[in-house]
């Protein structure tokens, strides 16, 4: 027998032992999607034996503090050790993967440097955890030879993850827009289904348990953002870099303009928005006007989508539930039967973190929004009287934007049909442009805005054919 064979048989005997035993997991956090993994791993334990290879066993499971975790020992029984320590589950010697799933920046950050520095796997939620720390996390892991997995951190149970990194990786990918906050979509469903502002939606929305007490994170785009910025860095090989995504959420949304948007036949979504352009990537979350006739157009309630556009595969579309405790727990089950596959491998035949190799990773420039291409819809309130119009459109003929569409309706005190003389009151001018530059856009806006006639502030959002 050649020395090669006799090493690679020893390998094979080895790999056997190892996996003759159940790998340990250590649980930090049992809240929702904790109990919810729990559950899961429990239930389906046969079946995901069988697709692993080996048997996943929770062996400890940590919370913040001694109250919480006599409040989890309630709820996993009392063979299974709970403590409010969570710094004692990563010090664990027999504990091989670390699940996080506690959220928030710290102590996360620090317990998932130090289970990686003890050379555990980790498998986490924390989509702000990596959008902010991804790189040092991500480089660490590469150092001690351990995966970080973070396929519920982005569209819950969707497995958007799995399909960028590995199911597109023959494809230069072009684009992805999706609705990646469900507490936005939601809200937004129900001011167009029901035709309420959004305070009001809000407040409902709050009570059904749709939007947290302090709702600041999913109303204002940030949770879309670190979810968009992940997907972006997988999608086209660059380091995750939230602090360079532009932030715009629902808020200010008003319902006239939902009432427009779908009169000239399109519906308002708040999208991550991350593309290919020749200078630079462009990472936006917005709320976007898009048309009616769009699949993702029609995705409602609290559901998540993201629509990828590839060279290879064309257009697909994802769509699931984006949280929730077992939905969330499918993704996080999912990547600690991955880990488990690949736990014996060799760390450089496993999928790199990124999709890509970390030599092969790219400095391409996130762009500013001033050099982001995009088409328009403005509402301006103006005075009804001869020339207004012209005035207007010659601002943005100056400026090389070209009109899609115009609509004109009674302002505040007209009446429905529109029923009023000239200069009775204002008027709400819709204008529809085709794609431009958002800079010049910025030009065209403040010169329209100084006009006597413009009565208002000018209600700017984005709209995206996603053709
Ligand atoms: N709060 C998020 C949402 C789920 O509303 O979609 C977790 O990111």
């Amino acid at each position: 027998m050649t020395t090669r064979s006799v090493a690679a048989q020893t390998h094979v005997a080895q790999r056997r032992d190892v996996e003759a035993k159940a790998i340990q997991v250590g649980l930090i956090g049992l809240g929702t999607v904790g109990a919810g993994t729990f559950h899961v791993l429990q239930r389906n334990q046969a079946e995901i034996r069988g697709r692993a290879g080996r048997g996943i066993e929770i062996a400890m499971v940590a919370a913040r503090n001694a109250e919480r975790a006599k409040a989890y020992q309630a709820i996993v029984g009392d063979g299974l050790p709970c403590v409010g320590d969570a710094q004692q589950l990563v010090d664990n010697p027999d504990i091989d993967i670390v699940v996080e799933l506690i959220g928030g920046i710290e102590p996360a950050r620090t317990l998932v440097l130090k289970a990686i520095a003890n050379g555990k796997h980790v498998v986490t939620a924390n989509k702000a955890l990596l959008a902010l720390h991804g790189g040092e996390i991500f480089a660490l892991a590469r150092e001690k030879g351990v995966t970080v997995a973070f396929e519920a951190a982005v569209a819950g149970g969707i497995p958007i993850i799995k399909a960028l990194r590995e199911g597109l990786t023959a494809n230069r990918i072009e684009w992805i827009a999706g609705i990646i906050n469900g507490t936005t979509n939601f809200i937004l469903s129900e001011m167009r289904g029901k035709g309420l502002d959004f305070a009001t939606v809000l407040k409902e929305a709050q009570r059904l348990g749709y939007a947290e007490s302090d709702p600041t994170f999913d109303i204002e785009g940030v949770d879309a953002a670190h979810k968009l910025t992940l997907m972006s860095a997988i999608a086209f090989g660059v380091p995750v870099q939230f602090g360079k995504a532009h932030v715009e959420g629902i808020s200010s949304l008003q319902a006239t303009d939902i009432k427009y948007a779908e009169q000239l036949g399109y519906r308002i979504k708040l999208l991550g928005i991350t593309r290919r352009r020749e200078n630079g990537i462009e990472l936006r979350v917005h709320p976007t006007l898009i048309p009616a006739s769009r699949l993702i157009a029609n995705v409602e309630g609290a559901m998540n989508a993201v629509v990828v556009q590839a060279d290879a595969v064309g257009t697909t579309l994802y769509y699931g539930k984006g949280a929730g405790a077992e939905p969330t727990a499918s993704a996080v089950v999912a990547d600690l039967v991955d880990v488990t596959r690949l736990a014996t491998a060799d760390p450089d035949h496993r999928v790199p973190h990124l999709a890509f190799q970390p030599d092969a990773m790219s400095d391409t420039p996130v762009l500013e929004m001033a050099e982001v291409h995009t088409a328009f819809y403005l509402r301006l309130v103006v005075a009804d009287q001869p020339g207004v119009l012209s005035r207007i459109t010659t601002i943005l003929a100056e400026h090389d934007i070209s009109i899609d569409a115009v609509l004109q309706r009674p302002g505040a005190g007209g009446t429905p049909s529109g029923g009023r003389a000239e200069g009775e009151g204002p008027t709400d001018l819709i204008i529809l442009t085709h794609d431009t530059v958002e800079g010049r856009m910025n030009d065209a806006l403040a010169k329209m805005q100084g006009l006597p006639t413009v009565l208002a502030p000018i209600v700017k959002l984005r709209k995206e054919e996603l053709a």
